[in-house]
């Protein structure tokens, strides 16, 4: 009988108490009023032989302090688990935590937004680089060698110029992406070029020393003033609504002939508006076109370039250029 309750001591050791019904199942396996192991051995305790039956009680009574004991350990046990559980449970009524997602800046955007409606009219994208020769920004554009542009104060130099060339600079506008594109393909051409470029000018609320340009190029046979003004009339209108009032204003470029200005009627709410002028234009001319290496008496072309910066402060009302280029975290979440 004894060895029979070592057996059931070892067992209960080995039972596995691991939530609260395992805790339960094990209360009710061996104290349960009815056939709970350790009950049935009290209740037997009046069929022991009487000389035993003082050491029979002792040890099942022993047997039910481990199992009490192991019980209680089992509760705190399972009670601590299931408080923790509480504490890391997923509370979806609570608010999601922001991630800060980046956006594009409002240059960016007013860029990709020109760049889009070009690329609708059939026109492909091409680049240069920022550093350029003076050829490309200026000679090839027909620039006279004392064209005030090519100040000191204008432009930033990146080699002086010497006796053999007019040196290196920093692109005062994407024109010389034109020269680059006409020297290598020849025509039909038609093509934007988006990109940053550089002036050496007073900083202030109108000027920064850096800014972006559109570019566009289109040269092929009988191209016409009368295009050139089409396809500015289909840009303005899908970049500043159908209807918008436009004029060409007669201008002078070196590297078109004749040349224009392009402005549209700004509306204010209160009525009141006023001319903006938004970008510069007008038809190729053929020195340009001859000094690329493409034959200006069977090919003409219209060029065009518009001011990145002042056309996004237009849609979005920005006074100060400045602000472009602060990289305040308070302007740039607007957008
Ligand atoms: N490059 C001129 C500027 O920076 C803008 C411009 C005017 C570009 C007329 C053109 C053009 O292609 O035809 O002010």
């Amino acid at each position: 009988m004894i060895s029979s309750l070592a057996t059931l001591e070892s067992q209960i050791q080995a039972e596995d108490l691991h939530d609260a019904a395992s805790v339960e199942a094990f209360r009710i396996k061996y104290l349960g009023r009815k056939n709970g192991l350790l009950t049935d051995l009290f209740s037997q305790i009046g069929k022991i032989a009487p000389e035993e039956r003082k050491a029979y009680g002792a040890a099942v009574n022993t047997l039910k302090q481990l199992v009490e004991a192991r019980l209680t350990a089992a509760q705190a046990f399972v009670e601590a688990a299931q408080k923790q559980a509480v504490a890391q449970a997923i509370d979806l009524t609570l608010p999601g935590r922001m991630q800060p997602v980046g956006g594009l800046h409002p240059i960016r955007q007013t860029m990709e937004e020109i760049k889009r409606i070009f690329l609708s009219f059939g026109f492909g994208v091409a680049e240069g680089p920022e550093i350029e020769e003076d050829w490309y920004n200026f000679s090839a554009l027909n620039f006279p060698p004392d064209h005030p542009a090519r100040d000191m104060q204008d432009t930033f130099f990146v080699e002086a110029p010497n006796n053999e060339n007019g040196g290196v600079v920093l692109r005062t506008h994407t024109s010389p992406v034109q020269v680059r594109t006409m020297q290598n393909t020849q025509p039909p051409i038609r093509i934007i070029a988006p990109g940053r470029v550089y002036r050496n000018e007073t900083i202030t609320y109108k000027s920064y020393c850096l800014f972006h340009q559109v570019e566009g190029l289109y040269v092929d046979e009988q191209v016409t003033f009368a295009d050139l003004k089409q396809v500015l009339r289909m840009f303005a209108e899908a970049a500043f609504g159908v209807g918008v009032k436009m004029r060409f204003r007669p201008s002078f470029f070196p590297f078109t002939e004749p040349s224009a200005e392009v402005d549209i009627w700004w509306q204010n709410e209160d009525g009141s508006g006023r001319w903006l002028e938004i970008l510069g234009c007008g038809m190729v001319d053929p020195n340009v076109l001859e000094n690329c290496g493409i034959d200006s008496e069977k090919y003409t072309g219209y060029a065009f370039g518009m001011g990145v910066e002042r056309i996004a402060m237009l849609r979005h009302g920005i006074t100060d250029i400045r602000v472009l280029y602060e990289n305040d975290l308070r302007f740039l979440e607007q957008f």
